[in-house]
């Protein structure tokens, strides 16, 4: 069976972005394949230092992906923290890393670029995520576009140190969904937290109505036609709704008729219906917080021996098992 793994940083409220990019892909995985999954709160650390919103944010992420379906008994979910063998492994890796390798990385320049400050962890993020990844030796990391160089980085880190220590590490491949890039925010740029135009997976119904109206649109007039293909409420749309209703929804377009305010109603349904049973469940998982950090301990025990298989062997390889 394919081992398919990925993660998830607990540093923001998590938007329909995330959802579509990497959430239900992952879900779907759970069908066919041995599972990885975890909640990044060490990588969250290079961005979010304060110790309430972190815990709370770990917490949160992993009721949200347990809310939208993820069974913990059909795979291996866990917090990463919880296995503090990925930082002796990111240590290990870390002599075969070329600065060059790291100083080319777009993540690292684009936060400098936007005067974050530049620390150590920043800089080193990618060293960690492909200890991440190589510990538990998956075939496929599904992960959206902005980190495909991340996943280049990983690969090129272990072919390394296979090259120096012996054949260790599986090469994992990259799946890179293209779907996560062009997800249009409320402004029509892509979906992101940094550019403030989520859509919140779980947001109330209030909130929620009020972004779905803040949905940027052009002013061409209700009767006049319309071009779908540069039209961020009609990209939204064709998420959820069904292909029946886009090609009613294509035809208003392309001949005059549709109608934004419209659209926007239809749009605050289909969100509501899809996500209204995973908010309910939501809360009563952050109602019982004990039984969230039972559901993550399980995982973390599951994943240890996974990472301490790899790590034995790679203790060997390098010599520090003497
Ligand atoms: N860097 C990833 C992101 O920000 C999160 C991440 C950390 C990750 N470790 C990983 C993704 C390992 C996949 C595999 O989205």
């Amino acid at each position: 069976m394919q081992r398919v793994l990925s993660g998830i940083q607990p540093s923001g409220r998590l938007h329909i972005g995330n959802y579509f990019g990497m959430m239900l892909p992952m879900i779907r995985h759970m069908e066919h394949a041995d599972l990885y999954v975890f909640i990044v709160d060490l990588h969250a650390l290079t961005s979010v230092q304060d110790r309430g919103r972190l815990r709370q944010g770990t917490l949160e992420a992993a009721a949200d992906f347990l809310a939208l379906g993820l069974d913990p008994d059909r795979c291996t979910f866990w917090v990463q923290s919880d296995v503090p063998e990925v930082c002796e492994l990111a240590w290990l890796l870390s002599v075969v890393t070329p600065m060059g390798l790291l100083e080319r990385s777009h993540s690292y320049k684009d936060k400098v670029a936007r005067n974050i400050p530049a620390s150590h962890g920043l800089f080193s993020y990618p060293v960690l995520m492909a200890a991440d990844i190589l510990l538990y030796q998956p075939d496929l990391v599904p992960v959206g576009k902005d980190q495909k160089q991340h996943i280049e980085v990983t690969r090129d880190i272990a072919m390394r140190f296979n090259n120096t220590f012996g054949e260790t590490f599986r090469i994992p491949d990259g799946e890179i969904n293209e779907n996560a890039a062009v997800i249009p925010g409320l402004d029509g740029q892509k979906m992101s937290k940094s550019y403030d135009n989520t859509i919140p997976i779980f947001a109330e119904e209030k909130e929620l109505r009020k972004k779905v109206m803040a949905i940027q649109t052009d002013a061409t007039p209700v009767e006049a036609p319309k071009n779908p293909d540069t039209c961020n409420l009609y990209g939204l749309l064709k998420l959820f709704a069904s292909h029946e209703k886009m090609q009613e929804v294509h035809g208003l377009y392309v001949n005059g008729g549709a109608a934004y305010g419209y659209l926007k109603q239809d749009l605050l349904a289909l969100i509501n219906e899809r996500f209204a049973p995973a908010r309910a469940r939501k809360k009563e998982l952050l109602d019982n917080p004990d039984y969230l950090r039972q559901i993550l301990a399980k995982g973390a025990d599951k994943a240890r021996a996974k990472a301490s298989q790899t790590l034995d062997l790679v203790r060997d390889r390098v010599g520090i098992k003497y």
